[in-house]
């Protein structure tokens, strides 16, 4: 069983049986990093770099603990202090890369279509981590084995995205990944931060958050781009809070579970109370762990391809 292409530049287009490769082999390697010696050789010889030329915590991380568990070399590259500070190009940088026979490039960039583009100019499988407001597939795909972990199949299943979908990729992952897999996919936000005609992608917009909670299984809820509050987007971030904050009181009065998810980092009672984020319905955490084991599925699927 192989994937359908050589990279994972992100969902869109991705065919179901792909994703759910993905994400059964992922409960394989769940099952690995639960044990005492949480490494496996299947990468063992293959080289990674991870490009990061934007700031990143957990994808870093999760990304780099998923290529040492699979036994592979990994090299690890930050924009600050590299040459791209005198000026080189990214082309120029994969090329480098590249010459040093790298098999395997992780890149997160500030621009859309970043992994694309290295995807033309590398030999090496290209995962995107992240380009500017386009996609960050591994991110969906974990927010998915997450849900399909707590509730069995992710059939039917009625989440709803809240926040900035203009500027997210998150969102945008989320949206294909999920329509894909059957999930009934809802949106919530400050009309400013949708883009236009997005039902055409087969969601649905809902502008308040009371209407849209009492029918919805899942909140998943979005970082709330401070870098974006100058944009006039919104008035403040007081004005944010009080009309898309996901608080316990607006989730308590759908008088049922509603599982929280955050793709972090969390702006702590703003877009999400710090109750919710703690409390017994969030899997903010396991959202975090699943990460491993789902990039250790798709470094493996696409490292030991033969395409
Ligand atoms: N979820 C996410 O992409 O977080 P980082 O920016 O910390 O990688």
């Amino acid at each position: 069983m192989s994937l359908q292409s050589r990279h994972l530049l992100g969902l869109d287009g991705v065919p179901k049986q792909d994703i759910e490769l993905i994400l059964d082999t992922a409960v394989s390697f769940k099952e690995v990093l639960e044990r005492p010696i949480k490494k496996v050789p299947p990468l063992q010889g293959k080289t990674i770099a991870n490009l990061f030329f934007e700031s990143s915590t957990r994808t870093r991380i999760s990304f780099e603990l998923a290529e040492r568990r699979l036994s592979a070399d990994v090299v690890s590259f930050a924009a600050a202090g590299s040459s791209v500070s005198k000026g080189e190009t990214l082309k120029d940088t994969a090329r480098n890369i590249e010459a040093m026979k790298i098999d395997m490039v992780v890149i997160r960039h500030a621009s859309a279509g970043a992994a694309h583009f290295l995807s033309r100019v590398v030999k090496a499988n290209v995962l995107n981590a992240g380009d500017g407001a386009h996609e960050h597939p591994t991110q969906a795909l974990l927010d998915m084995f997450t849900l399909r972990e707590k509730y069995g199949t992710l059939k039917g299943l009625r989440v709803c995205i809240v926040g900035d979908v203009l500027h997210s990729r998150v969102a945008r992952s989320n949206i294909f990944g999920l329509t894909t897999m059957g999930v009934e996919v809802s949106l919530c936000g400050p009309a400013t931060l949708m883009p236009r005609h997005i039902e055409q992608l087969g969601v649905r917009v809902f502008n308040t958050l009371d209407d849209v909670i009492p029918s919805v299984d899942v909140l998943n809820v979005l970082r709330v781009q401070l870098e974006r509050q100058q944009g006039g987007f919104f008035p403040s971030l007081r004005e944010y809070h009080r009309f898309f904050g996901v608080t316990k009181e607006r989730v308590d009065r759908a008088g049922r579970a509603i599982t929280i998810m955050h793709p972090g980092p969390i702006n702590r009672d703003v877009e999400l109370s710090a109750d919710l984020a703690d409390g017994e319905h969030s899997v903010i955490l396991e959202q975090v762990t699943n990460g491993v084991a789902v990039r250790m599925a798709a470094l493996y699927l696409l490292g030991t391809s033969s395409k």
